[in-house]
C-alpha cells in the first residue's frame, strides 16, 4: 500500500519551528494590541460570490487559484451553494462588517486576524497552496475618518515597528498610489496604447496582458522586458488631484514618523479592489517570492459587495515568508528546553515522580517526566537533549525529601530540598 503524504502545497510544521510561529503571533497580538487593534475570527469558507465580486473575476487568485465545490443542500430547507475555502480575507472581514452592521456604531473598526488561507498556485520557496497571514483592516463609515491619510500611514508605521520588534532587518517599504477606480481605467488605456507599439518585442505573458488587463505587464519579471516596461507610462500621471494629494499626505506622514520607503511606480497589486494607496514590504533574502507582506486601501469594497460606504486600509502578512525570514536570519529555530528532567530510579517511583513533577509545573516550571524502567545514564542522555537539568528521585531522596540536582551548562550538582526546589530551579536560569 502506498503511503500518505501531506497534500503537494501544504506543509506539517513541527516543534521546535512552531516555538517561532508563536512567538511571531504574540508578538503580533501585542503589537496590535498597542494600536487598539481587536481579533475577528471569520469561517475559512465562505460564498464564491463574495470573492469573485469582491476580489474580482479576472484577477488570477478568482479565475485560476481558488479551491471552490458545489455543496449539495442535505435537506428541502437548505439551497445548494458553490463555496470556496479563502484566498484571502479582506473580502471575509468586510462581509462581517456588513452582516453585523458594524458601520452604525459609527466608530472605526479595527481588527486584525491570523489563519490559513489556500490558493492553488504552483508550490515553490515561500509559496505554498495552504499557507497562513496575519492581517489587519481598518474600516469605517467616512464620518469616522476612514478615508484620512494618516490612516494609511499609521498602518505602515504600525508594520514597521511590528518587522522591527520581531528582529527582521534589512525590510524594503515599496509604497504606489493605484489612484480612483476611474484614474485605473484611465491609466489601462494609456498604457494599453503606450503598449501597442512595443508589445512584439516583449514576452508572450506581456503580448497577452497588453490585451486583457495591460495593467499587469508592469508585475513582468522577464530580464528581457525590464528596459520596455521602464519606458512605460507611471501611474502616478493618470491620478486626479485628490489621489494626488492623498499620496502626498500619506508620505508626509510617514517621513514625519521616519518610517523609510520607496516609491515603486509599478506597484499595481493583483487585487482588484485597492483604491490610492498600495503597499509591499519585501525582503532580499527570500528569493523570487520576495513579499513578506502586501495591503492598500480598498475605499469601494464595501459597496462592491452590497454594502454601506465604508472606506478602509489593510494588510496582510505571509506569516509562512516571515519564518522563512527569520529562519534565514538566525540560521535555526532555536531548541526549546526544559527546566528540568525528573529521573525517578525505579518503576516503584514513578508516582512520585509524576506527583513531583504536578508540583513543579504548577509552579511554573517546563518539566519533561522521565521514567522508572530507564538506567540512570539513559535517564541523563535523554535528559542532556531536553531540559537544562536533571532532578534524580531515588528512594533515599523520597524518605529525605532532599533531591540532587544536576546543571548540564556548569557540570554542578547539588542538594535541594523539596520545599526549595521550584523556587532554585526558576532562579538557576543565571549561570
Ligand atoms: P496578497 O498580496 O495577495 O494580499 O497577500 C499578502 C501576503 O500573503 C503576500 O505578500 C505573501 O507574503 C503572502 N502570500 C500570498 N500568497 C501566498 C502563498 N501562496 N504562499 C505563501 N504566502 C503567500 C492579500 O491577501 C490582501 N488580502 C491583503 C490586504 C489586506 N489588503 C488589504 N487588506
Amino acid at each position: 500500500m502506498s503511503t500518505l503524504k501531506a497534500v503537494r502545497g501544504t506543509r506539517d510544521l513541527l516543534p521546535p519551528e512552531t516555538a517561532l510561529w508563536n512567538r511571531i503571533e504574540a508578538t503580533a497580538r501585542a503589537v496590535f494590541a498597542r494600536y487598539n487593534f481587536g481579533e475577528i475570527r471569520t469561517p475559512i469558507f465562505e460564498d464564491t460570490g463574495l470573492f469573485a465580486r469582491g476580489v474580482g473575476e479576472e484577477t488570477d487568485i478568482v479565475s485560476k487559484e481558488m479551491y471552490t465545490w458545489e455543496d449539495k443542500a442535505r435537506a428541502q430547507s437548505e439551497k445548494s451553494q458553490t463555496l470556496t475555502l479563502r484566498p484571502e480575507n479582506t473580502a471575509g472581514v468586510v462581509r462581517a462588517y456588513i452582516e453585523h452592521k458594524l458601520g452604525e456604531t459609527g466608530q472605526l473598526q479595527k481588527l486584525y486576524y491570523i489563519g490559513p488561507q489556500f490558493r492553488r498556485e504552483r508550490p515553490q520557496k515561500g509559496r505554498y497552496r495552504q499557507f497562513s497571514q496575519i492581517g489587519a483592516e481598518v474600516i469605517g463609515p467616512p464620518s469616522a475618518g476612514s478615508e484620512s491619510p494618516v490612516r494609511d500611514a499609521e498602518v505602515l508605521e504600525m508594520l514597521a515597528t511590528l518587522l522591527n520588534e520581531l528582529g527582521i532587518t534589512g525590510w524594503t517599504l515599496n509604497i504606489n498610489s493605484v489612484g480612483s477606480a476611474a484614474d485605473r481605467a484611465k491609466y489601462n488605456e494609456t498604457l494599453r496604447a503606450a503598449l501597442v507599439p512595443v508589445v512584439g518585442l516583449m514576452c508572450q505573458d506581456c503580448q497577452r496582458r497588453a490585451v486583457t488587463n495591460p495593467l499587469r505587464v508592469l508585475d513582468c519579471k522577464v530580464p528581457e522586458d525590464q528596459p520596455i516596461i521602464e519606458t512605460l507610462p507611471v501611474i502616478a500621471d493618470s491620478l486626479d488631484e485628490d489621489s494626488k494629494k492623498h499620496f502626498a499626505a500619506v508620505t508626509a506622514a510617514l517621513d514625519a514618523a521616519a518610517v523609510p520607503y520607496t516609491r515603486n511606480h509599478r506597484l499595481v497589486r493583483g487585487l482588484d479592489y485597492y483604491t490610492r494607496t498600495t503597499f509591499e514590504f519585501t525582503h532580499g533574502g527570500l528569493g523570487a517570492q520576495n513579499a513578506l507582506l502586501g495591503g492598500g486601501r480598498y475605499d469601494g469594497l464595501s459597496e462592491l459587495i452590497g454594502g454601506p460606504k465604508a472606506p478602509g486600509i489593510g494588510f496582510a502578512i505571509g506569516e509562512d515568508r516571515l519564518v522563512l525570514t527569520l529562519l534565514a536570519q538566525e540560521s535555526a529555530a532555536p531548541q526549546v528546553l526544559a527546566d528540568a528532567f525528573i529521573a525517578p530510579l525505579g518503576e516503584s517511583l514513578n508516582p512520585a515522580a509524576l506527583a513531583l513533577a504536578q508540583q513543579l509545573r504548577h509552579a511554573g516550571l517546563r518539566i519533561e517526566l522521565g521514567e522508572g524502567s530507564f538506567r540512570l545514564k539513559k535517564s541523563f542522555e535523554a535528559a542532556d537533549k531536553t531540559a537544562r537539568k536533571i532532578v534524580i528521585l531515588g528512594e533515599d531522596e523520597l524518605q529525605s525529601g532532599i533531591l540532587t540536582v544536576k546543571d548540564f551548562a556548569t557540570g554542578n550538582q547539588t542538594k535541594v530540598p523539596r520545599a526549595e526546589l521550584a523556587a532554585f530551579l526558576a532562579k538557576s536560569d543565571i549561570v
